[in-house]
């Protein structure tokens, strides 16, 4: 937003948090993000800060806080939204718009326009849909804005506020649709389901090529040429994991059984399943490649990220799969370029290594996990002279398998021969 040209405050409870944004430092890594956090706090159009009245003196009030899964439920934990809303309701006045950008169970929006009602704001709900790994362009050049609001018409005054905050991106032609609260929220909802289930689709097209002796990537480019289908999203492989695709069908299913609507949803437990699935069957393959067993075996896993150029931990399955392996007996090291530090605050008791050719020095097999690039233009001649056994199990299917053999490596992958 300060990039924009917007004067923009950052708050959070988090003090160290603001400490390190303030000193142009990130609390993740993100491309690019870090660059212009710097540039617009050189500017001085962008400030961070543990006191939320500072806010109190803008116009446009976005609560962009995690709703994580609730410990021990499949249901969305909007407690931190309730916070950052509570804490707001005494700056705002008549002229004052709360945004909504968290991802929230249907509904959320109505019941907090209820909490701000006695201050005269207008409440918005205004869905997120930035990848990470991709936040700052996804950020600066949607593919689309959603705006909910209360009577859902193009015409309700808070739209206009929100068209000029957004005025670079419509300039663009940016699609830009006006809903009532309920389609906002469940677009994201509904969005991220779909994505979910194109990969589960994929995933499961994969178990049925291990059944047969087919190939999944061929499979996955001859039926995305169809662009009613579309390549995207049909890379079979680990599966998917995050801070958002796994908890939001999770909270989705929740959400619909409260409101009686559990059999339209029903099938993303089948997408959770297939998307699980596939981290055993990792193991599976891993452990069959090895003679079938890890014990005292060396494993290199490859990635420990839930996507490259992200260090989000968050549900990794290549974490998944190094746990997995550890209580299997395997002496398991990890490497990743930028997701180390989560990874070992997370499960501390794996072995984590930063250089990529040490990690794979004396390796019995490697397991290419997160399909980060220097992984995937990893030579196969000259990483066969650092390990001990030319086993390679490619979690993600970015690598030539004919490259691979032709060097003396057993090539594993899933969902291909
Ligand atoms: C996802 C959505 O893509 C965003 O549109 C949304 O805004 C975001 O969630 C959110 O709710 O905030 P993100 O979690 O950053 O974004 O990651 P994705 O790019 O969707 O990837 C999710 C997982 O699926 C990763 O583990 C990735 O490795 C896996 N994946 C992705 C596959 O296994 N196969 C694919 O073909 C694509």
């Amino acid at each position: 937003m300060a990039s924009l040209g917007h004067e923009v405050v950052g708050v959070d409870v988090d003090e160290a948090k603001i400490e390190a944004l303030t000193q142009g430092r990130p609390p993740f890594f993100e491309p690019g993000l870090s660059e212009l956090l710097v540039k617009a706090q050189d500017k001085g159009s962008l400030e961070f800060t543990t006191d939320v009245s500072r806010a109190a003196a803008a116009g446009v009030h976005f609560v962009c806080v995690g709703t994580p899964q609730k410990p021990g439920e499949f249901a969305a934990d909007v407690t931190y939204v309730d916070a950052a809303v509570d804490s707001l309701v005494p700056h705002l006045t008549s002229t004052s718009v709360v945004v909504g950008k968290s991802t929230v169970p249907v509904g959320t929006a109505e019941r907090l326009a209820g909490v701000i009602a006695g201050t005269g704001a207008a409440m918005m709900w205004n869905p997120e849909f930035l990848r990470e790994g991709h936040a700052v362009d996804d950020t600066l050049h949607p593919n689309r804005l959603v705006y909910g609001v209360a009577d859902g018409r193009a015409d309700n005054p808070a739209v206009a506020g929100l068209d000029e905050v957004y005025a670079s991106m419509l300039a663009e032609d940016t699609p830009r649709m006006v809903t009532d609260f309920a389609t906002a929220e469940l677009v994201k909802t509904a969005a991220n389901s779909f994505l979910a289930t194109k990969i589960s689709f994929i995933n499961a097209m994969a178990e049925l090529c291990e059944a047969s002796g087919a190939d999944v990537t061929q499979l996955a480019d001859a039926i995305g040429m169809d662009d009613r289908i579309g390549r995207k999203f049909l890379n079979a492989g680990l599966g998917f994991g995050g801070g958002c695709l796994p908890k939001d069908i999770r909270a989705f299913m929740a959400r619909a059984g409260e409101l009686g609507a559990d059999q339209a949803v029903a099938f993303l437990k089948e997408i959770d399943s297939i998307n699980m699935r596939r981290r055993v069957r990792m193991v599976d393959i891993a452990r069959d490649t090895l003679g079938g067993s890890f014990i005292g075996k060396k494993i290199t896993i490859l990635g420990a990220a839930f996507k490259p150029d992200s260090d989000d931990v968050r549900d990794s399955p290549a974490l998944a799969v190094a746990r997995l392996i550890a209580t299997q007996g395997g002496v398991v090291t990890v490497t990743d370029p930028q997701a180390i530090a989560n990874a070992s605050r997370t499960f501390p008791e794996l072995n984590y290594v930063t250089d990529t050719t040490e990690a794979l020095t004396g390796s019995d097999a490697v397991l290419l996990l997160t399909e980060w690039r220097e992984y995937r233009d990893l030579d196969p001649q000259a990483t066969a002279e650092l390990v001990s056994g030319k086993v390679l199990v490619d979690g993600r299917n970015v690598l030539t398998p004919e490259q691979w053999r032709s060097a003396g490596w057993t090539y594993r992958a899933l969902g291909r021969p």
